[in-house]
């Protein structure tokens, strides 16, 4: 915790209180962002910060809140305004890379990866049968969901958040758009390549997929290892769990190649067992669980209030969960599914996930049912995890493998029920609060969550109900894939919608400047366009298309008039337009 001296202005002097947003501090009093910057904001909710308020952040950020207040408060009465234009500047860029990662995961998930899956599951119940799919069609799905859906998502959420959290910075962001550019052409090839994979040409391209992915993992892997040894840990067992998180990543994208490259030799199309089972329980508990216990650890005590983590358990949490996984790939069994299994119990009890909050619930600005998802989404993750434990037993007392049904049934359950449900819940949460703009349309959220926790209980119990043979088993549970389907669907529309908004912008004088620029003003008030043409800038009130680059200073140049006349006028026919009318109105014409 950091401790600073703390200066005591009289009580009706002060300027800076907790209950104000961030957003409203630094709008105030733009010498407070670098303040808020020095803690690890960064480009969060946008240039003036995130519209939450100041105890969030210093919960957030793990900053005394009463040190904080100071040091703002000091801030605000030097008003000397250090520059942080080339940080935000960055933060912008990082921005625009983080959307796009985050719309490519939903594109995927939308197209290659639910939908398929939902024309996979269809067939299945139509032809009663699970063997009637096209096997390397099943194979693409499963790896357009893994790499697409969620290995998207989660390098948007790490590009964005790790050098944040670990108050450290990514030197340059071309590694991350050539990683983008690599993962996706990888992620697209593989899944139209794979099926076709018989023939010569198509071996290539699912080879080479697989070398552009591995290059691009590396790249990833690359960056987000520097800022996990470079940066500050935030919360105990945080590193632990999302450096394992990078090495499982690491590994699977080697060993992807590993297992395609006899595909393209023999010109064959489907990853044979056990290698494809042990390749997708790195993937799924590996790459993608301990990214989430990871971040569990440093959000959700803080998101649903949660009790104290139990910290001593963290450790013997963190050991038991890999150690079980590494034996799971080194073909352990049982001993294999009691480890991880013992790995999860404690691991929950530490996080205190399914004990009732202590505190308040931050879901400002989005539905009430965000907390459901998490809770939800552990749920499902204890009961996958027996699941995986009860077919090792059943192993040991039968000598065979658990039907395929069975191990379809908790592959799904941790895959939609416990991965896809945290993703969808906490993006609903985060993304509006990354992108500084409020989420579209929050009463959404409710019709996501019952169809995805419909749609995934209906699929995991009536695949289980298939062992009867019975034809409304399979009927029942090709119903499935539409609901949750359409839960993706409502969550990519909303969004993108939210993407699209514009940061809503709280005026004050002070913003502006002859710095200002004047499309920043026309985007986000309207009424400035009559404004400029009075105060001298005539052509502003016909011309199209203005040059975000363009400040105050050289429009007013080019018009050959003062511009502190200018920004004078500004301030003063401004001064009454409030955030929520200018960008109410900028909403309804959008919508
Ligand atoms: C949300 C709706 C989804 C639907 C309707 C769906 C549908 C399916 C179906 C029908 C199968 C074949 C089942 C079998 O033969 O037993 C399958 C397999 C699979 N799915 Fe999905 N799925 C969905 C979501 C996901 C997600 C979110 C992931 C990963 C994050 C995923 C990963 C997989 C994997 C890895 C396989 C097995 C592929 C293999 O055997 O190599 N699915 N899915």
């Amino acid at each position: 915790m950091k401790t600073l001296e703390v200066v005591n202005p009289k009580m009706d002097e002060r300027r800076i209180r907790p209950e104000m947003t961030v957003r409203e501090i630094n709008a105030r009093y733009p010498a407070c962002r670098a303040v808020f910057a020095r803690h690890g904001m960064g480009g969060c909710g946008g240039e003036l910060g995130p519209d939450e308020p100041l105890e969030f952040f210093a919960a957030a950020h793990r900053v005394d809140l009463c040190c904080l207040t100071a040091e703002l408060e000091r801030a605000a009465a030097g008003g000397q305004v250090e520059t942080v234009t080339p940080a935000l500047e960055f933060e912008k860029k990082l921005s625009r890379l983080y959307k796009s990662y985050i719309r490519a995961a939903i594109g995927i998930t939308l197209t290659f990866g639910t939908a398929w899956g939902a024309h996979i599951l269809a067939t299945i119940a139509l032809n009663r049968s699970f063997d009637a799919p096209n096997y390397a069609g099943t194979q693409a799905h499963g790896h357009a969901q893994l790499y697409g859906w969620v290995g998207l998502f989660i390098m948007a959420v790490a590009y964005f958040s790790l050098p944040k959290i670990l108050n450290s910075r990514l030197r340059s962001l071309a590694p991350a758009w050539i990683a983008f550019g690599l993962m996706l052409t990888g992620i697209l090839l593989r899944a139209v390549a794979q099926p076709l994979a018989a023939e010569p040409l198509f071996g290539w391209l699912v080879l080479a997929s697989a070398v552009a992915e591995l290059a691009a993992v590396g790249l990833f892997v690359g960056d987000a290892g520097r800022l996990l040894a470079r940066g500050v840990a935030p919360a105990r067992g945080f590193r632990w769990f999302v450096g394992a998180s990078l090495t499982s990543f690491l590994a699977l994208a080697a060993l992807n190649l590993a297992l395609v490259v006899p595909l393209w030799r023999e010109h064959g199309t489907v990853i044979a067992d056990p290698a494809n089972s042990r390749f997708l329980h790195l993937a799924v508990f590996g790459f993608i669980i301990n990214m989430i216990l990871g971040y569990s650890l440093r959000l959700l005590p803080i998101f649903l209030g949660l009790r104290p983590t139990r910290e001593r358990l963290l450790l013997p949490a963190f050991l038991l969960y890999n150690v079980g996984l590494a034996a799971r790939l080194f073909g352990g069994g049982l001993a294999a599914g009691m480890l991880m299994f013992a790995g999860m119990a404690l691991y929950v009890l530490a996080l205190r996930i399914l004990e009732p909050s202590a505190g308040e619930v931050k879901a400002r600005g989005v539905d009430a049912s965000f907390p459901w998802f998490v809770r939800l989404a552990y749920g499902w993750f204890v009961i996958a995890t027996t699941m995986v434990l009860g077919g090792d037993v059943y192993t040991i007392m039968t000598g065979a493998a658990p039907a395929h049904i069975y191990t379809g049934a908790w592959r799904h359950a941790v895959t939609v029920g416990f991965i896809t449900t945290m993703m969808v819940g906490l993006g609903y949460r985060l993304l509006p609060l990354f992108a500084g703009v409020d989420l579209w349309r929050p009463s959404w959220m409710q019709a996501s969550f019952w169809l995805l926790a419909v749609g995934n209980t209906t699929r995991v119990v009536f695949q289980l109900a298939t062992a009867t043979g019975e034809r409304w088993a399979y009927l029942v549970m090709g119903t499935s894939g539409v609901m949750e389907l359409t839960a993706l669907a409502l969550f990519g529309v909303a969004i993108a919608k939210t993407f699209a908004a514009r940061q809503n912008v709280l005026f004050t004088p002070e913003q502006i400047s002859p710095r200002t620029h004047v499309r920043w003003l026309l985007d986000n008030f309207p009424q400035a366009r009559e404004e400029l043409a009075r105060a001298g800038l005539r052509h502003v009130r016909t011309a199209v298309h203005i040059p975000y680059f363009v400040t105050l200073e050289q429009a007013a140049r080019i018009h050959g008039v003062e511009v502190d006349g200018v920004v004078e006028h500004l301030r003063q026919t401004l001064g009454g337009a409030t955030p929520a009318a200018a960008s109410a109105d900028e909403s309804k014409m959008a919508s």
